[in-house]
């Protein structure tokens, strides 16, 4: 390194310079680039795989007309449609560049070098990296039989804590906190901690009638995120919203930078939100696609994860195994995720796609699996 790079390092802080940069599922054209394979099933980020609703398409191909001016700061329409949807005021609901954009926000306005957050392990890590970008310190506690432990993260609870985070449903291993869960939960957090409820599966949860959905409740500590990019079908232009309190929104809208999310954006949000057969049919191949793919996944006795979401999280035993069933998976034109980043390299992820591909991911799979077998065979 040169003596002006050393310099230019320093300005970096530790908590910085140690992050792991975010490993995303692995894209298309680059397994093209790659292997040459031009039959791909994606099956790594949890998109739709439906794709985006068409009439999101009409109002983002409309939008490009206005691309030579800025966005409305602040989102008035999406807002309004957003606030019909959930009865809420628009002083209620921020929009951001996804909802990591808002988690980003959150820590700008809520978070200082040293603050405790707490959370589980084997959670989102883009709210680790989030965190840890400015300094915070994370506390996390297992989860338990794969879920998010409410008692333990009670008992974590001391005066250091700032923020709770909890991901429901869970990524990467798609389990929840029931409603009753989440009273325990909140009758032990102080009003000083501000719980962040990440819902970004939240479209595909909600039919659980234990499921907690955050809009039946009013706590002046909790932010809620969800997202266009999961059931919505537009994880590529970058729009997610989080509500709460007036107060708690306001801040975050003092650091949030003022054109987030653009104008294409703001108008594929407002196509989707009005697209509600396009939603059904989103939510309908999930149910389909998750009984044949867990059935599948049981059968071939890897013993899946009960999931509430547009994925299944199971257990090959060891990274090894993981690491083999990708690569050999790649070689048939099918990604999925393996899960070292999330600390459970003995554990892969595969989303929910279309019949088409989840065929693909079955044929591939059966392909593969009398070597693996011979290998690997199952953990115990
Ligand atoms: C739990 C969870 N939260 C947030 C996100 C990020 O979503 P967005 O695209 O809205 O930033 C993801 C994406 O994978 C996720 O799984």
């Amino acid at each position: 390194m040169s003596e002006i790079s050393e310099q230019i390092q320093t300005l970096v802080p530790d908590y910085v310079r140690n992050l792991q940069v975010y490993q995303a599922g692995k894209p298309i054209e680059e397994l093209t680039r790659e292997k040459g394979i031009t039959k791909i099933s994606k099956l790594a980020s949890n998109e739709n795989p439906l794709g985006p609703s068409p009439f999101a398409i009409k109002k983002m191909t409309n939008a490009l007309w206005d691309v030579h001016r800025y966005p409305d700061m602040n989102a008035f329409k999406v807002k309004t449609a957003l606030g019909k949807l959930y009865k809420l005021k628009n002083e209620n609901i921020i929009l951001g560049n996804g909802s990591e954009g808002i988690m980003a926000y959150i820590a700008r306005a809520f978070v200082q070098p040293g603050h405790e957050i707490l959370t589980c392990e084997n959670t989102f890590i883009g709210f680790y990296i989030i965190a840890r970008s400015v300094g915070a310190k994370l506390k996390t506690v297992p989860l338990n039989n794969y879920r998010f432990d409410v008692k333990a993260l009670a008992k974590s609870i001391t005066k250091k804590t700032k923020i709770i985070y909890i991901c429901n449903p869970n990524n990467p291993t798609g389990t929840y906190i029931t409603k009753d869960e989440f009273d325990y939960l909140m009758s032990h957090v102080p009003s000083h901690v501000l719980v962040i409820l990440d819902e970004a599966y939240f479209e595909f949860a909600k039919v659980r009638a234990d499921y907690p959905d955050s809009m039946d409740y009013r706590y002046d500590n909790v932010l809620t995120l969800r997202t266009f990019s999961k059931a919505y079908g537009l994880s590529g232009i970058r729009i997610g919203y989080g509500f709460g309190h007036e107060d708690l929104i306001s801040n975050l809208h003092k650091v949030k930078l003022p054109f987030e999310p653009g104008v294409i954006a703001q108008m594929g949000a407002l196509g989707a939100i009005f697209d509600k057969p396009h939603l059904k049919r989103t939510i309908t191949n999930n149910i389909r696609r998750y009984e044949e793919t867990f059935k599948f996944l049981e059968e071939n006795n890897f013993n899946p994860i009960p999931s509430a979401t547009n994925f299944i999280c199971f257990k090959t035993g060891s990274e090894e195994a993981s690491k083999y069933m990708f690569e050999e998976l790649l070689n048939h034109g099918v990604i999925i995720r393996q899960l070292k980043a999330n600390e459970m390299p003995d554990y892969v992820r595969v989303s929910l796609g279309t019949k088409k591909e989840m065929k693909h991911f079955f044929k591939a799979m059966e392909a593969i699996l009398p070597a693996y077998n011979k290998k690997f065979g199952r953990p115990s």
